[in-house]
């Protein structure tokens, strides 16, 4: 069955930090290396978002949702506040797609959309890491990203062991 779905910039409103903090919460519930510990309480993810977000007003990222209809089926950010010497660099963070959505080709037009998004702000270099272990290094391997190579024993996965962290980036013109 084909999902329909578009991709928005999003916003601070309580229903958008509610919808981003339950898709952290079952990402992470389900192994999503990304940042956080398991059991993620909803506090805590909905502070990390309202952060997030008050981050993308000021300008130093941008925020993507992917909706099915108002129903919010995954996220990436791209962090645009690299050093003074890097100006042509943004990186690619908290790529996540529900579970139930996955396999349906959101996660690729998240990372076309990040893509975009970078582009328009002349940031020509894009870097991210993924976790060794459950991580989605396949995805962004398809998608055209460069393996730099592996930083052992980097995080400890949502619940409890080691993981190394791959290092990628992807060259946009
Ligand atoms: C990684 C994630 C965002 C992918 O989202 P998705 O919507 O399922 O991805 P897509 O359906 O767009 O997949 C695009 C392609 O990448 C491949 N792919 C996706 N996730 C992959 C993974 N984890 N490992 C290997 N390949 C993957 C798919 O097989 C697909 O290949 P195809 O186009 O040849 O069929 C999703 O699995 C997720 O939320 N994972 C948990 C969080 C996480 O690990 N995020 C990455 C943090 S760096």
């Amino acid at each position: 069955m084909t999902t329909t779905f578009h991709i928005a910039p999003l916003v601070y409103e309580p229903e958008i930090i509610a919808a981003l903090s339950d898709l952290l919460i079952e990402t992470v519930e389900h192994g999503g290396s990304v940042s956080f510990m398991h059991p993620l309480e909803e506090q805590v993810a909905a502070s990390f978002w309202k952060s997030s977000i008050n981050s993308a007003i000021a300008g130093e990222r941008v925020v993507l949702g992917a909706f099915e209809g108002a129903y919010l089926v995954g996220s990436v950010t791209l962090l645009l506040n690299c050093p003074p010497n890097q100006p042509h660099r943004a990186e690619i963070a908290k790529m996540m797609v529900r579970v139930k959505h996955r396999g349906k080709g959101i996660g690729r037009a998240l990372l076309k959309a990040a893509e975009e998004q970078a582009l328009r702000r002349d940031k020509w270099l894009l870097t991210l890491d993924t976790a060794e272990e459950v991580g989605a290094a396949g995805l962004y391997e398809k998608f055209g990203f460069q393996k730099v190579g592996v930083i052992p024993d980097f995080a400890l996965k949502p619940a409890g062991g080691l993981t190394g962290t791959v290092i990628y980036y992807k060259k946009l013109n």
